[in-house]
């Protein structure tokens, strides 16, 4: 383990030959998380705090996280944080594979060839699925895009999607379409969706003898709104047509059971609610007769290899064994809380910003109804104009949230936000309101 005169040291030696012009580089490597070079991270709180006091353990957990105490963090949604236990997974993991003392003389720290079995088991079980149904990608981007030029399909041949898909989940298929001939068509997600059947009929609607897949996001990027996705899933089965869900939000934010969704593939960024290391994704296939369908894209040993069953799918060449192992430390760091309280608090916390916003006259683009909702909140705030109070929070008041032209904020609720966080937000706009 490197300790801190050493870790210091291997910093003169590097600022000594930085060049100019490096500055923040050389600052970077100025401020080493202590902690982990030198000693142990803040201290766990007991885990049967919760049970006498839930807020006293959330505070407590909050020391887990790098982001300052001063700084409210309202844009989880877009990228998650890191805390400590994961860090330590991801270093550790360095300090180790970097030594290149592997057992076998034919090992070497990367992963793009390999099973890695135990890291696949653990995100299987954390996600409801088996290791032969997952292969690990680098995020949902990539994951979506696997299957959209994946997928035998001629032109003429449809995908049907939301109009609130992310560049991520929409463009692979805008892509397709422009090069083979494919057709996108959209139905519209009612801004806010009154309840499940709502949903549902629109997309029974829009189906058409040509519709071979119906692609949409289990969490929507543009409103959070959580899509009845057990009942879509059925229903594109009940017509032969593929399921593929956009689940870049969910790995972490609620409980997951893929293969209880009943969707033929499932897609996932775990570095947002997981707070899992930035660069950790995955693909789900269902079964062999979906496995069968879909071609690699990135071909390298194995690709044509059906035995291999998902793992295909994550032989892409030289990567990253130390973020494995980060997002195998944030299955355990969530599963060591729970995620039942995890998801309980979610709701909560969103639950609670969301009437708060309510009160203001804010006009809601958050379903009603608590079942399509869970910690993302996204409302309009006219005559507040965006960029302009997504800058005034950040720059004033060390606030981040996600704005939207004209009028748009998206509030993420990740777990480790305190209730008085939530207050300074709100009265922050209180006071941009009035101002
Ligand atoms: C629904 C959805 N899909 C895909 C993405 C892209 O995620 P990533 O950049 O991790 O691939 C996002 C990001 O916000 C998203 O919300």
């Amino acid at each position: 383990m490197v300790n801190r005169r050493d870790f210091l040291t291997s910093l003169a030696a590097f600022s000594a030959v930085a060049p100019l012009g490096m500055p923040e580089m050389a600052h970077a490597f100025s401020v080493p998380p202590a902690c982990l070079v030198d000693g142990p991270a803040p201290p766990l709180p007991d885990r049967n705090l919760y049970m006498q006091n839930e807020d006293a353990f959330w505070a407590a957990l909050r020391n887990q996280f790098l982001i300052p105490k001063d700084e409210v963090f309202l844009n989880n949604g877009t990228v998650g944080s890191s805390p400590y236990p994961v860090l330590k997974g991801v270093f550790d993991s360095y300090l180790d594979t970097e030594r290149m003392a592997q057992d076998d003389p034919e090992q070497y720290p990367i992963w793009g060839y390999e099973a890695y079995a135990s890291y696949r088991d653990a995100l299987a079980q954390f996600i409801g699925a088996t290791r032969d149904q997952i292969a690990m990608t680098r995020n949902a981007t990539e994951s979506n895009n696997y299957i959209a030029n994946g997928l035998e399909l001629k032109p003429g041949d449809e995908v049907l999607m939301s109009d609130q898909e992310h560049p991520g989940g929409e463009q692979p298929w805008n892509l397709r379409a422009k090069r083979y001939g494919i057709v996108v068509k959209k139905f519209e997600v009612p801004k806010p969706p009154k309840n499940a059947a709502e949903i549902l009929n629109r997309i029974n609607d829009a189906i058409t003898p040509r519709t071979r897949i119906i692609f949409v996001s289990h969490i929507t990027t543009v409103t959070g709104v959580v899509l009845p996705v057990k009942e879509i899933a059925a229903l594109a089965r009940s017509k032969g047509i593929i399921s593929a869900l956009d689940g870049a939000h969910v790995t972490g934010m609620m409980r997951l059971n893929v293969n209880d969704i009943g969707c033929d593939l499932y897609t996932s960024s775990p570095h947002k609610w997981l707070q899992a290391p930035k660069g950790s994704g995955f693909l789900y296939l269902r079964d062999e007769a979906i496995m069968n369908k879909l071609w690699n894209t990135i071909a390298t040993h194995g690709w044509d290899e059906p035995n291999l069953k998902a793992e295909r799918f994550q032989h892409i060449g030289s990567s990253n064994v130390p973020m494995l192992a980060g997002l195998q430390a944030a299955i355990d760091f969530a599963n060591w809380i729970g995620m039942e309280r995890i998801e309980k608090r979610h709701h909560e916390l969103a639950d609670y910003i969301y009437a708060e916003m309510i009160k203001r006259g804010a006009e809601s683009w958050t379903s009603p109804d608590p079942a399509l909702r869970c910690a993302i909140v996204t409302v309009n705030v006219a005559p507040a104009k965006m960029p302009d109070l997504e800058y005034w929070m950040w720059k004033q008041h060390k606030i981040r949230i996600r704005g939207g032209a004209p009028h748009k904020i998206r509030l993420s609720t990740p777990y480790y936000l305190q209730k008085g966080d939530i207050q300074r937000f709100l009265q922050k706009f209180d006071s941009y309101k009035q101002a």
